[in-house]
């Protein structure tokens, strides 16, 4: 789901901060979500991500630009009438209220009746599977737990916009792929925008109908997840989200659309010219470990191959990653599924790996 700024719920506008008046840890920021939209803000620790958010949930103030709600700036309205579920990195619950009176409290405040609340609150502790913990106070839970019920009290009171930084951070693998698929469920069924934050990028990938990767104050990139994974931008992208390979070349040829690359060990390559231009620019190639190929009978009519030395097998169930030398990089790895016709590589094998020439693209050096 993509939009313009003309029917964004939520936008911002040449945004910049800084905390010091010197240093801007956002800069320059671009963002349009559509109102219904899961949008995730992913990269680095120190990219800017729970600035951003806090600039939209109004405690900070952006040192630049204008962030607008509905198409109202952000600072003219109140805060109880921005209708933001919030959780954050340090989920604040309630200390003197019990679980059941912490989810009560967005409830009250909205002047919702007895029985719905009642019911709400019910729900809406079920979806977190803390349905038991209603008359417990914070103090008298675990870390996972009180997560657990910030992260029911944002979505108690069926918000317009959830901001969400973290929230399923300190859980086990099981209950955050649980969550992950109940908090996107919900929200797509309420129509609840949803801005969240992860530095875990199959969470990301998982659950957001767009992505925004961070890094160094900037988005390098905004797209659906298949798209950011399948299409990156530039290197950054490319090596953060996934696993990736690269082989390091020249630009030697660019010609409708195909940019010919000489690796450094002298092959040439076929590759898409994604933010290269010039014959002689320096690129770094990338590859998908799981669009290498090394059957012979399953390789694509146009695929370029190159030889390899295969250095380490590791099966690992549902696939095999096997680790080769090629063309000088020592870590160039390829995925396979484990099929009953799969072949188990050894190490000091030669072979021969192709893939399209669709998906090799050449990125900055
Ligand atoms: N209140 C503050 N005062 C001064 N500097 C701050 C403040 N909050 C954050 N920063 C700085 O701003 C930068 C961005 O921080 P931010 O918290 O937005 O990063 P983040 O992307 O959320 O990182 P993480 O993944 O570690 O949570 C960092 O360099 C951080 O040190
Ligand atoms: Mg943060």
């Amino acid at each position: 789901m993509t939009s313009d700024t003309t029917d964004a719920f939520v936008a911002f506008d040449s945004v910049q901060k800084s905390y010091d008046g010197e240093t801007l840890v956002v800069k320059d920021l671009n963002l349009s979500i559509g109102k219904g939209e899961f949008l995730t803000m992913l990269g680095p620790s120190g990219s800017g991500k729970t600035t951003c958010l806090m600039m939209l949930a109004g405690f900070e103030t952006a040192t630049h630009g204008e962030i607008t709600l509905d198409g109202k700036p952000i600072n003219n309205i109140p805060p109880h009438k921005r209708g933001i579920g919030m959780v954050f990195q340090n989920y604040a619950l309630f200390p003197h209220m019990t679980v059941a009176e912490n989810l009560a409290f967005p409830l009250e405040v909205r002047k919702i009746g007895r029985s719905e609340r009642e019911e709400k609150i019910a729900r809406a502790l079920d979806m977190v599977q803390m349905g038991a913990f209603g008359g417990r106070r914070p103090a008298q839970l675990s870390g996972g737990q009180q997560q657990r019920i910030a992260l029911a009290r944002a979505l108690v009171f069926e918000p317009e916009l959830v901001l969400m930084d973290e929230p399923l951070g300190a859980l086990d693998k099981q209950l955050r792929e649980t969550l992950q698929f109940e908090i996107t469920n919900l929200a797509h069924e309420l129509g609840i925008t949803t801005v969240y934050v992860t530095h875990d990028q199959t969470e990301a990938l998982t659950m957001s109908d767009r992505v925004a990767v961070f890094d160094d104050g900037r988005i390098q990139q905004l797209a659906a997840p298949d798209q950011l994974y399948e299409q990156p931008q530039n290197s950054f992208v490319a090596q953060f989200i996934g696993e990736n390979n690269t082989l390091m070349g020249t630009v030697s040829k660019i010609e409708g659309g195909v940019a010919e690359v000489t690796l450094d060990d002298g092959e040439v390559i076929d590759t898409v010219p994604v933010n290269v231009s010039q014959v002689g620019e320096r690129t770094l190639v990338s590859i998908r470990p799981e669009r290498v190929e090394f059957n012979k009978d399953r390789l694509h009519p146009d695929a370029h191959t190159l030889k390899a030395e295969v250095k380490e097998f590791i099966y690992m169930g549902d696939i095999y990653r096997t680790r080769l030398s090629v063309a000088g990089n020592e870590d160039f790895i390829i995925k396979t599924r484990n099929a009953p016709d799969q072949r188990r590589l050894k190490p000091g094998e030669m072979i021969e790996i192709g893939w399209r020439p669709e998906d090799c693209r050449a990125l900055d050096a």
